[in-house]
Formats: C-alpha cells, sequence, structure tokens
C-alpha cells in the first residue's frame, strides 16, 4: 500500500477536504500512474452530494485522469515509465461476459468497477478517483494519450468526450445528419466538436442565449434558444439525432417535437427518473427515446486517436485543487467554459 495525497468528500454535505487514501501494491498485471490533470465531471458532484443514493464515503471523485506511468507490474507489455497515459470512468469488468468481450466493458452484465465509488474485484477495497496524486490501475484499462494531444485539454476526452462520442458513433451520424446537441455543458461542447468533425450540420440547443457566439465557435451550424417558443416551433421535426446532456429531470416533450421521422433522443445527461411523455410523439414517425453510458476501453483509445488526427481536445478551465468547491458551485449554475481541470500539481 502507498499513503496517497487526495481530496474527497466525507458525507454528503460536507464538501471537499484534503486527505489520505491508500493505494494498492503494484499487481503483476498493474500500472502505476502519477496524475497531472483531472477534469470535473458533473457526475463527480452528483456523487460527492450522494445524489444517485449509493454514494460510499469517504469519496474521491475524478474519472478523467491524465498521468505519466511511473512503474508497471511484471506482466504488464503496452505501458513502461514515462508513457503518457490516461484513464476514464472504467477500471475493471469481468473480462468474460458478451458486453466485455465485444469491447463494451461499460455494459458489463456482472457490472463494471467504477473509477471511483465501486470495490475493488479482488480484494474489495473501495476505489478512489483522481482528485489525487496517483492512481494504480490492471493495464487492459489504461489508455494512451497520443503524441500531440495537449495533456490538460486532454483529460475531459476520458468521459465527456467519450460519453458524446460514443453515442454519435453508434447512432451513424456523418455527413446528411441533422444533429442537435443539448445543453452547452462539459458533455456538450464535446458533442458538437464530434458532431461537426463527423460531418454532420449541427445545433447548439441551450438555455443560454449568451453562450450562442461560443457554441458557432466550437463548430454549431445554428444555434437554438430552447426557451423561445417561437424559434422551438420553427424548428418542429427537423432533426434526426438528438444528444440531451441536461443534468436534471426535465420534460423530454418540448424536444421530441423537434425530431423528424425516425429520429433519436439519447439521453446521457439525467441519470434518475424522468418525467413521462406522450407516446404519440414516438408512434407518429416512428421515433425513439434512447441512451448512452460512456463507451468501452477500444472505442475510448479509438476517439482518442480521432481526435489526435483532428485536433479536437476539450475547452478548459484550469483550477487549483483548493478551487474545487467553487467550482461545483459554478457548475451547477452551468457557469463553466467548458470544462474544469484540476492542476494536481497544486494538491
Ligand atoms: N451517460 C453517461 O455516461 C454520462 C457521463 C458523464 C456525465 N453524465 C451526466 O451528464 C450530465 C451532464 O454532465 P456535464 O458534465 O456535461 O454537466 P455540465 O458541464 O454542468 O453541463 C450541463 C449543461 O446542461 C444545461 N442545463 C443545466 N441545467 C439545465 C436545466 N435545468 N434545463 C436545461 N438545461 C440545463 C446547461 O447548458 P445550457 O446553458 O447550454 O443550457 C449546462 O451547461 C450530468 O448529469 C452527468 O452526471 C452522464
Ligand atoms: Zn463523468
Ligand atoms: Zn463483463
Amino acid at each position: 500500500m502507498t499513503a496517497t495525497a487526495a481530496w474527497g468528500a466525507t458525507a454528503p454535505e460536507s464538501g471537499l477536504n484534503p486527505m489520505t487514501i491508500d493505494r494498492r501494491t503494484l499487481r503483476d498485471e498493474d500500472v502505476a500512474i502519477d496524475i497531472t490533470y483531472c477534469g470535473v465531471c458533473h457526475s463527480d458532484l452528483h456523487v460527492a452530494r450522494n445524489d444517485w443514493g449509493r454514494s460510499i464515503y469517504p469519496f474521491v471523485p475524478g474519472h478523467e485522469i491524465v498521468g505519466t506511468v511511473r512503474a508497471v507490474g511484471a506482466g504488464v507489455t503496452r505501458f513502461k515509465a514515462g508513457d503518457r497515459v490516461a484513464i476514464g470512468t472504467v477500471v475493471d469488468s469481468c473480462r468474460r461476459c458478451d458486453a466485455c468481450d465485444e469491447g463494451e466493458e461499460n455494459y458489463c452484465r456482472e457490472g463494471v468497477t467504477g473509477t471511483y465509488n465501486s470495490k475493488d474485484r479482488i480484494d474489495g477495497t473501495p476505489t478512489y478517483g483522481g482528485y489525487s496524486a496517483a492512481i494504480v490501475v490492471a493495464e487492459p484499462y489504461v489508455l494512451r494519450v497520443p503524441d500531440g494531444l495537449d495533456m490538460a485539454a486532454a483529460a475531459p476526452l476520458l468521459c465527456a468526450g467519450i460519453t458524446t462520442y460514443s453515442p454519435l458513433k453508434n447512432w451513424k451520424v456523418g455527413p446528411g445528419s441533422k444533429v442537435g446537441v443539448i445543453g452547452l455543458g462539459g458533455l456538450g461542447h464535446m458533442g458538437v466538436k464530434f458532431a461537426k468533425a463527423l460531418g454532420a450540420q449541427v445545433t447548439m440547443i441551450t438555455t443560454s442565449p449568451a453562450k450562442g457566439d461560443d457554441a458557432r465557435l466550437l463548430g454549431a451550424d445554428h444555434v437554438l434558444v430552447s426557451t423561445d417558443k417561437a424559434a422551438m416551433k420553427a424548428a418542429n421535426r427537423s432533426f434526426d439525432f438528438l444528444l440531451d446532456t441536461i443534468p436534471v429531470q426535465h420534460d423530454v416533450t418540448p424536444y421530441l417535437m423537434l425530431l423528424d421521422r425516425q429520429g433519436t433522443l439519447c439521453l446521457v445527461g439525467m441519470i434518475d427518473m424522468m418525467p413521462g411523455f406522450h407516446s404519440g410523439l414516438l408512434l407518429m414517425g416512428q421515433k425513439a427515446v434512447a441512451g448512452s453510458g460512456v463507451g468501452g476501453i477500444a472505442q475510448t483509445q479509438e476517439m482518442l486517436d480521432f481526435c489526435a488526427e483532428k485536433g479536437i481536445v476539450a475547452e478548459i478551465e484550469m483550477i487549483r485543487i483548493d478551487e474545487i468547491n467553487h467550482a461545483y458551485a459554478r457548475m451547477e449554475k452551468a457557469d463553466v467554459k467548458y470544462r474544469f481541470v484540476i492542476d494536481m500539481a497544486t494538491l
């Protein structure tokens, strides 16, 4: 065990504070990583506050992790000390179910081992996230950060990036697709960049008119303000695919009205009960409401390589670790442009 500096929560109302956690002694397949930057995902805030009712305390958030390999176990073949690596939301899975076999570890039938708020499959110890100096992860779950990608700006790709890339690929978004991305935050801004890079016609659908100029700079062809009833009506039945990143309960009816025949509204934001809607909105036009959760390890590597090829990274605001509670307060007010990243040198 190695005592490791971290920041975490001890109770739903505690906020985040400095603490010391144990990182395990290297197993044969393990990679020890010194963390240089960690992105701040809205899910970190949800779990710190026990919004989903399953938080284990003490809780150390952070699943958008980049860093440098410090040491490797005897059986590790793909990584060596000094390599630029990354960890996303998954650090282990059963490795034998059909989902794992098909590279969809994120949908493992036995349930994934999350980077945080899970239990290690071998010794049952809690998993702690990336708001810490170092992490130890089994080789199959370690990603490579391609040369040319800025490490800090690449960190958010590990959750916000793959969570938006995966559904866009799954629903075959490409040239000719009319895509709307709902909510311009961490996920949403990556959704706009990816949809554009895949060749789609992209509309940013936002509650914040002031974000319109930014949305265009990120690549959006159009901006639709969802509180503008006339504009929403004019956009009736004009989208093939909508990516909904809204982090709170919301009525999907106004968005379903935007779907064209055989269109899909894919939920990637709110992870909880959602209000109902009239089924006629789906029946009339063979429409679907779907969902998507992060992405598999192979697809995450594909996404990182795609980002290197296309020059895509997140728009980040770097913070010190002792600014994290303030950053959470700002994130709750949708006041982030567009992802906070913690500089771990400030730990
Ligand atoms: N599916 C997955 O695997 C997965 C992975 C990561 C995160 N998540 C979840 O995805 C959600 C978004 O995460 P994030 O990190 O992108 O959050 P974020 O950076 O806070 O962005 C959320 C955006 O949604 C919009 N929004 C906020 N409140 C709203 C409201 N009441 N009504 C309408 N729009 C609202 C805002 O954009 P505008 O100002 O443009 O309206 C806001 O910037 C979180 O709930 C997180 O837990 C899911
Ligand atoms: Zn996340
Ligand atoms: Zn599995």
